[in-house]
């Protein structure tokens, strides 16, 4: 970074504008396959969240890649500064008293560490959205697995890209087993467990 760039403190702090709201900042962080089901889930817990009158905002992987993340692949070092500029966006959406969702496969146990660091300790709450690589190929909703096993994708995770998943997230949704409404309850139920709404 450029030493003559200086970090300039601003007068509503942090604490200040989460102390305004009734709902607590936190980054709703979905991570999971392509075809998992993370979109899905995340857009019905904002749903419930709108309900509620909670003052959300949602982040989704392939919307993002039409804009912000537009010059970014798939390979391995693109999908780390992918992960990075989310994060870095999702800080300031909760500096501003937001709940954020964000949708991204986020392969990476160390990407998303990464981004838990950011933000204070109980500002991050990892939902695996938990849906085996079965499923989510027989579900195929874009066609892009069928593509990946034909070799005309490379790099797609689960077939010929790593995905790591979750050692103790705190959410852990299994789509498979339960409805979408089920799941997002159960995402809503732990925010209210825990106080970051009522
Ligand atoms: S990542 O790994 O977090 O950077 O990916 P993300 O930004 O979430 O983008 C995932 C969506 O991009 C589409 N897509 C691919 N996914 C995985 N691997 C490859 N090679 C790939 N190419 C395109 C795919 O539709 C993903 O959407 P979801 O919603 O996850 O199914």
């Amino acid at each position: 970074m450029n030493e003559n760039i200086v970090w300039h403190d601003q007068v509503i702090s942090h604490e200040a504008r989460a102390a305004q709201k009734k709902q607590k900042p936190v980054i709703l962080w979905f991570t999971g396959l392509s075809g998992s089901g993370k979109s899905t889930v995340a857009n019905a817990v904002e749903k419930k969240l709108f309900d509620k009158n909670c003052h959300s905002y949602l982040l989704d992987g392939d919307n993002i890649r039409h804009g912000l993340n537009k010059d970014l692949s798939f390979s391995d070092l693109d999908r780390i500064e992918n992960i990075r500029r989310i994060g870095e966006v999702s800080k300031l959406f909760v500096d501003s008293g937001l709940i954020v969702l964000t949708a991204f496969i986020s392969p990476f146990i160390g990407d998303r560490q990464l981004v838990r660091e950011l933000v204070n300790n109980d500002e991050f709450v990892e939902v695996y959205i938990d849906t085996p690589l079965e499923v989510c190929e027989s579900r195929d909703p874009k066609g892009l697995y069928k593509k990946a096993r034909a070799g005309e994708i490379k790099n797609f995770t689960g077939i010929d890209s790593a995905y790591e998943a979750p050692v103790s997230p705190e959410v852990h949704v299994k789509t498979a087993e339960l409805s979408i409404e089920e799941c997002a309850e159960q995402v809503v139920s732990y925010l209210v467990e825990k106080g970051y709404i009522t």
